[in-house]
């Protein structure tokens, strides 16, 4: 069964002292956001000062944790199921009635279509119930924006995305402006550790049963030997900013393979060098985000893409994971750039990062539509313009970096 995980993040709420209820004469503008992109169905209600009013989060990991992955039909049916509950109760701990929002913005790209599909239908269906505006979303360029939420970001920034389904560096030039430097040419960071982990068998860890595949990674990685396993660097003779983790994710199912021989145990019980092998591939994901995103900031330097003392914005689940920001905070320091990264609560997916997307949008009046007859979901949808071929010919050489 799908768990509901909350219906106000105290936490967050705490953080930035938002929630409230105040009158509607005074009220400023407001947008419901709702995200069904992969396995998590998420609403919330953010305004237009980046209040959060209300919010609501189902995730669906702990049926596709049993599952050993996420099955599209039943991601879809479980959005389906709950989504009306989840909407109900962001607008419910709002304060704020349907008939007051000023927009609905939801994710249409990119993501599992099946499930896109269930978030559109319903947001449509809203539109026309309230007739309010409908502000279509690009998932990555939400994970992009979430920052500015919590921080006085001006653009541009540098902005690297590493999640359960993408990997991208990029240049935010404005809210839908970005210039793609890179991005990965296989498996995205979070599907190869969802993938490492199941075939250590981490569901079988008790300390580990009802985590993602990269919270399980992480946990174990504390008590882990990094260098246990011979490290690695994807790409290495490639002069660009694209990430590969196919490659790493094959050697560690090998190491993981041998070290079963050699235990004499089945595929299926867990290693007692699991927290080693956890700890070794944390590193080398780690490691590889590192140095392709060293090379983005020193391309940015050289062809004077960026300001100084610009900022370097992580966002994405895998950018909940302390160890590669700890790693990404130390490349920041070396390159004189300051790292901002949202709480790991907005790092993972969420109706607030769509809901704030929907509001930059409605402040720069740009892609809210009246008219919703011709939206379509898009599984697949590129990020801004891809200049990777120039990242490419200019051929930046890394110089060491002192990684501690
Ligand atoms: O952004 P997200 O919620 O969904 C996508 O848009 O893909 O990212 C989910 C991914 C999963 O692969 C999950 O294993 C990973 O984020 N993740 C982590 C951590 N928490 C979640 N990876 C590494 N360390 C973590 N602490
Ligand atoms: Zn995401």
């Amino acid at each position: 069964m799908a768990r509901f995980i909350c219906n106000m993040r105290t936490s967050l709420a705490i953080y930035k002292g938002l929630i409230s209820l105040r009158s509607m004469a005074t009220y400023p503008r407001v947008v419901l956001g709702i995200e069904t992109s992969c396995d998590d169905t998420g609403a919330a209600v953010v305004d237009e000062h980046g209040k959060i009013l209300g919010e609501a989060l189902l995730s669906q990991k702990d049926v596709h944790l049993k599952a050993g992955g996420i099955i599209p039909t039943v991601a879809q049916q479980l959005h389906r199921d709950n989504i009306d509950r989840v909407v109900n109760e962001a607008i419910i701990c709002s304060g704020i009635s349907a008939s007051n929002l000023s927009a609905v913005a939801t994710t249409v790209k990119p993501g599992l279509a099946l499930s896109l599909g269930v978030g559109l239908i319903y947001s449509l269906d809203l539109v026309k119930q309230y007739n309010k505006p409908f502000i279509p979303i690009h998932h990555m360029e939400a994970h992009a924006l979430t920052v500015r939420l919590l921080h006085p970001v001006e653009f541009p920034f540098l902005v690297l995305l590493i999640s359960g389904g993408h990997c991208l560096l990029a240049v935010a030039n404005g809210i839908s402006d970005f210039l793609l430097l890179g991005q990965s040419i296989d498996e995205a960071p979070g599907n190869s550790l969802d993938k490492v982990s199941r075939r250590l068998s981490l569901i079988k860890h008790p300390e580990c049963s009802c985590m993602s595949g990269g919270q399980a990674i992480e946990h174990l990685a504390q008590f882990g030997d990094k260098t246990f396993c011979k490290q690695i660097l994807p790409l290495s003779k490639y002069q660009d900013c694209n990430f590969s983790f196919s490659g790493l994710q094959n050697y560690f199912n090998c190491v993981i393979q041998k070290m079963e021989d050699v235990e004499g145990i089945e595929n299926g019980a867990v290693l007692s060098c699991a927290a080693d092998i956890a700890a070794s591939f944390q590193h080398a994901v780690a490691h590889h985000i590192i140095k392709r995103t060293q090379r983005a900031i020193l391309f940015c330097k050289q062809e004077n893409i960026l300001p100084i003392n610009a900022s370097l914005v992580v966002s994405g689940g895998v950018a909940s994971n302390g160890y590669i920001r700890k790693m990404l905070q130390n490349l920041t320091d070396c390159m004189g750039m300051s790292l901002l990264c949202p709480p790991p609560q907005l790092c993972t997916d969420n109706g607030i990062m769509i809901a704030w997307n929907g509001i930059e949008r409605l402040r720069a009046g740009a892609g809210i539509l009246n008219d919703t007859f011709d939206i379509r979901y898009e599984p697949r949808a590129p990020l801004g313009t891809d200049i990777s071929e120039q990242v490419r010919k200019t051929a930046i050489k890394l110089p060491p970096l002192k990684i501690k």
